[in-house]
């Protein structure tokens, strides 16, 4: 792709099948409709609904898993080997998702949640506020996973925690955007965590791909962080209003401004273990905690030493006292 977008008004089965070609994508994210009726959506929402843009397509619930299955085939196609897709889930039809997925060879990595502010009001039952974010990798090539992109290895928190650890834990807490008088798609996704995929899940120049754009909210994202973009929106009034917005956005915007690792990965982290290293590190290991007499702080000094991560240098001190 030789501009940074490519976006299309039209379905997002018919417009891949015209468009895309096989394994050319590196990252899709993408959101699709609900099968709840849409229509009825600002009846849980609380938000002033002259705002929103109007023509949302909604998928009828008894067409959802074949609609399902027809895309996420789609998508399967047009991703690389190893290339990954990250899809947004309620709920409600997150069985017929899971149920399409298996329909295919896309490989199960991860299952987040993310749980987001202004849940769906509900006075005789608990409060609905978390989503399902399903990840998933095409097998056969090298997976786009930057571990360390947004905080590095040694980052902390005030109790001494990893940061980046707690980063990469699976539930996310992300408040929604609230964007009052703003003219608005109905289901819009937080900046926060567009980013937080895209970082983690692709690199400068790669090709996203959505395939149920609405408020163009993943090529806003994608193209602020100097990816390249695709995508499809059926919907007219949301397509006409987003797509000149892109023309202002200066690809890479966002990246002076985010938060980022220096993407320091330990030197030796994911090698083997031989037996010489593991009975030098567990002799090390005596020496250090003979000193400092604190398990955390020897492993700390040995992650330096060894230049692995903490986790991987806690096992191998257990294997070596087994011993
Ligand atoms: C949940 S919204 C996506 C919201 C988006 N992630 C955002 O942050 O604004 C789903 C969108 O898919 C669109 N849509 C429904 N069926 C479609 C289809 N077959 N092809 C492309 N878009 C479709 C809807 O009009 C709606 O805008």
């Amino acid at each position: 792709m030789k501009s940074k977008y490519k976006i299309y008004c039209t379905d997002c089965i018919e417009g891949a099948q015209k468009h895309l070609s096989d394994n050319s994508i590196d990252l899709i994210i993408t959101d699709p409709p609900y099968g709840i009726s849409g229509d009825l959506l600002h009846k849980h929402y609380h938000r002033k609904e002259s705002n929103v843009i109007s023509g949302y397509v909604e998928i009828k619930q008894s067409d959802y898993f074949d609609f399902s299955v027809q895309w996420i085939k789609e998508a399967e196609r047009v991703l690389r080997p190893g290339g990954s897709i990250y899809i947004l889930s309620g709920y409600s039809n997150l069985v017929d998702i899971l149920n399409a997925l298996r329909q295919t060879n896309l490989e199960e990595i991860n299952h987040l949640i993310w749980k987001y502010n202004f849940g769906v009001y509900t006075s005789k039952k608990y409060v609905s506020s978390h989503y399902h974010i399903l990840y998933y990798e095409k097998p056969g090539g090298k997976r786009t996973f930057n571990t360390f992109s947004r905080i590095d290895s040694d980052e902390k928190n005030s109790t001494g925690g990893s940061l980046n650890y707690l980063d990469r834990e699976d539930v996310w807490i992300i408040n929604r955007e609230y964007k009052p008088g703003k003219i608005k798609n109905k289901n819009e996704l937080p900046l926060e965590l567009l980013i937080k995929l895209i970082q983690y899940s692709s690199n400068e120049n790669e090709v996203v791909c959505d395939f149920f754009l609405g408020g163009f909210s993943t090529a806003k994202a994608a193209i602020g962080l100097n990816r390249k973009m695709t995508g499809f929106e059926i919907n007219k009034n949301s397509f006409n209003h987003h797509y000149p917005e892109l023309k202002k956005i200066m690809p890479g915007y966002l990246l002076n401004s985010i938060k980022t690792g220096k993407n320091n990965q330990p030197k030796n982290q994911g090698k083997p273990w031989d037996s010489r290293e593991i009975v030098k590190l567990g002799e090390r290991f005596k020496e250090l905690y003979s000193v400092h007499k604190n398990k955390k702080k020897s492993i700390e000094i040995l992650q330096k030493e060894f230049s692995r991560g903490y986790f991987s240098i806690l096992n191998k001190i257990d294997e070596f006292q087994k011993r």
